[in-house]
Protein backbone atom coordinates (compact mmCIF):
# COMPACT_ATOMS: atom_id res chain seq x y z
CA UNK A 1 0.00 0.00 0.00
CA UNK A 2 1.35 3.21 -1.39
CA UNK A 3 -0.37 6.82 0.10
CA UNK A 4 0.78 9.73 -1.83
CA UNK A 5 1.31 13.17 0.89
CA UNK A 6 0.65 16.52 -1.08
CA UNK A 7 1.10 19.55 0.74
CA UNK A 8 -0.05 23.04 -1.34
CA UNK A 9 1.36 26.82 -1.02
CA UNK A 10 2.53 28.21 1.84
CA UNK A 11 2.53 24.93 3.94
CA UNK A 12 6.31 24.89 3.96
CA UNK A 13 5.71 27.66 6.22
CA UNK A 14 4.00 25.79 9.05
CA UNK A 15 5.70 26.30 12.39
CA UNK A 16 5.92 29.92 11.54
CA UNK A 17 2.78 31.20 9.98
CA UNK A 18 0.27 32.09 12.15
CA UNK A 19 0.81 29.70 14.50
CA UNK A 20 -2.54 30.57 16.30
CA UNK A 21 -4.55 29.26 13.20
CA UNK A 22 -2.07 26.40 12.03
CA UNK A 23 -0.19 25.62 15.15
CA UNK A 24 4.10 25.23 16.47
CA UNK A 25 4.78 22.45 13.98
CA UNK A 26 6.93 22.18 11.29
CA UNK A 27 5.85 20.25 7.98
CA UNK A 28 8.84 18.26 8.41
CA UNK A 29 7.69 17.53 12.22
CA UNK A 30 4.00 16.65 10.95
CA UNK A 31 5.40 14.11 7.74
CA UNK A 32 7.67 12.22 10.27
CA UNK A 33 4.25 11.22 11.97
CA UNK A 34 2.38 10.33 9.24
CA UNK A 35 5.18 8.26 7.42
CA UNK A 36 5.51 6.89 11.57
CA UNK A 37 1.85 5.70 11.57
CA UNK A 38 1.93 4.56 7.61
CA UNK A 39 4.56 1.85 8.98
CA UNK A 40 2.77 1.01 11.54
CA UNK A 41 -0.65 0.66 9.46
CA UNK A 42 1.99 -1.31 7.06
CA UNK A 43 1.98 1.45 3.89
CA UNK A 44 4.71 3.86 2.76
CA UNK A 45 4.55 7.47 2.13
CA UNK A 46 5.96 9.26 -0.82
CA UNK A 47 5.23 13.10 0.60
CA UNK A 48 5.55 16.21 -1.81
CA UNK A 49 5.52 19.86 -0.94
CA UNK A 50 4.60 22.81 -3.75
CA UNK A 51 3.77 26.23 -3.90
CA UNK A 52 2.97 25.70 -7.15
CA UNK A 53 -0.57 24.32 -9.02
CA UNK A 54 1.19 22.72 -12.01
CA UNK A 55 3.74 20.99 -10.22
CA UNK A 56 1.04 19.20 -7.67
CA UNK A 57 -0.62 18.17 -11.07
CA UNK A 58 2.94 16.73 -12.55
CA UNK A 59 3.24 14.90 -9.24
CA UNK A 60 -0.21 13.59 -9.11
CA UNK A 61 0.44 12.35 -13.00
CA UNK A 62 3.74 11.21 -12.34
CA UNK A 63 2.70 9.16 -9.09
CA UNK A 64 -0.66 7.82 -9.62
CA UNK A 65 0.11 4.44 -11.33
CA UNK A 66 2.37 3.40 -8.19
CA UNK A 67 0.04 4.57 -6.21
CA UNK A 68 -3.08 3.38 -4.01
CA UNK A 69 -4.38 6.74 -2.36
CA UNK A 70 -3.43 10.45 -1.53
CA UNK A 71 -4.30 12.70 1.81
CA UNK A 72 -3.84 16.15 0.32
CA UNK A 73 -3.76 19.81 1.76
CA UNK A 74 -4.00 21.93 -1.26
CA UNK A 75 -3.86 24.77 0.79
CA UNK A 76 -5.49 27.87 -0.67
CA UNK A 77 -6.04 25.94 -3.91
CA UNK A 78 -8.29 24.01 -2.23
CA UNK A 79 -10.62 26.80 -2.67
CA UNK A 80 -9.96 27.37 -6.25
CA UNK A 81 -8.05 24.46 -8.17
CA UNK A 82 -10.66 22.75 -10.56
CA UNK A 83 -7.07 21.37 -12.19
CA UNK A 84 -5.98 19.75 -9.11
CA UNK A 85 -10.18 18.70 -8.94
CA UNK A 86 -9.51 17.50 -11.91
CA UNK A 87 -6.04 15.83 -11.79
CA UNK A 88 -7.63 13.96 -8.66
CA UNK A 89 -10.64 12.70 -10.45
CA UNK A 90 -8.78 11.40 -13.68
CA UNK A 91 -6.30 9.56 -11.11
CA UNK A 92 -7.86 6.47 -9.33
CA UNK A 93 -6.62 7.48 -6.41
CA UNK A 94 -8.69 7.24 -3.21
CA UNK A 95 -8.10 10.63 -1.38
CA UNK A 96 -8.75 12.25 1.28
CA UNK A 97 -8.42 16.62 2.22
CA UNK A 98 -7.27 17.60 5.01
CA UNK A 99 -7.00 21.42 6.27
CA UNK A 100 -5.90 22.20 9.68
CA UNK A 101 -7.87 24.60 10.44
CA UNK A 102 -11.67 24.77 10.19
CA UNK A 103 -12.50 26.05 6.80
CA UNK A 104 -16.08 26.19 7.66
CA UNK A 105 -15.19 29.03 10.69
CA UNK A 106 -13.23 31.36 8.93
CA UNK A 107 -13.74 33.93 6.15
CA UNK A 108 -16.90 33.26 3.95
CA UNK A 109 -14.31 32.55 0.91
CA UNK A 110 -12.95 29.52 2.57
CA UNK A 111 -15.92 27.63 2.73
CA UNK A 112 -16.01 27.17 -0.64
CA UNK A 113 -13.38 23.46 -1.26
CA UNK A 114 -13.76 22.66 -5.15
CA UNK A 115 -11.73 19.65 -4.93
CA UNK A 116 -13.98 17.93 -1.96
CA UNK A 117 -16.69 16.66 -4.30
CA UNK A 118 -13.96 13.98 -6.26
CA UNK A 119 -12.49 13.16 -2.90
CA UNK A 120 -13.64 10.28 -0.33
CA UNK A 121 -13.79 13.11 2.21
CA UNK A 122 -12.79 15.69 4.22
CA UNK A 123 -11.04 16.82 7.53
CA UNK A 124 -11.33 19.89 8.67
CA UNK A 125 -10.42 21.73 11.91
CA UNK A 126 -8.61 19.27 13.82
CA UNK A 127 -5.09 20.36 13.15
CA UNK A 128 -2.08 18.17 12.58
CA UNK A 129 -3.85 14.98 13.77
CA UNK A 130 -6.10 15.42 10.73
CA UNK A 131 -3.40 14.14 8.63
CA UNK A 132 -3.26 10.65 10.86
CA UNK A 133 -6.98 10.56 10.59
CA UNK A 134 -7.02 10.91 6.67
CA UNK A 135 -4.03 8.48 6.26
CA UNK A 136 -5.86 5.95 8.56
CA UNK A 137 -9.45 6.75 6.31
CA UNK A 138 -7.32 6.38 2.80
CA UNK A 139 -6.05 3.33 3.89
CA UNK A 140 -9.15 1.34 4.70
CA UNK A 141 -10.92 2.71 2.44
CA UNK A 142 -8.64 2.00 -0.30
CA UNK A 143 -8.25 -1.54 1.27
CA UNK A 144 -11.87 -1.68 0.96
CA UNK A 145 -12.16 -0.81 -2.68
CA UNK A 146 -9.67 -3.73 -3.67
CA UNK A 147 -6.07 -2.35 -3.93
CA UNK A 148 -3.16 -3.79 -2.21
C1 LIG B 1 -5.56 25.39 5.03
C2 LIG B 1 -6.82 26.26 4.92
C3 LIG B 1 -6.76 27.14 3.69
O1 LIG B 1 -7.92 27.98 3.64
C4 LIG B 1 -5.53 28.03 3.71
O2 LIG B 1 -5.46 28.78 2.51
C5 LIG B 1 -4.29 27.24 3.93
C6 LIG B 1 -4.29 26.22 4.97
C7 LIG B 1 -5.53 24.57 6.34
O3 LIG B 1 -4.77 23.61 6.40
O4 LIG B 1 -6.24 24.90 7.29
O5 LIG B 1 -3.26 27.51 3.32
O6 LIG B 1 -5.55 24.46 3.94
Amino acid sequence: MKVLLINGPNLNTLGRREPQIYGHDTLADIVARVRALATDLGAEVEAFQSNHEGDIIDFIQANQDGADGLVINPGALGHSSIAIRDAIAASDLTTVEVHISNVHAREAFRRETVLTPVCKGMITGLGWRGYLYALTAVIEAAKEEGKE
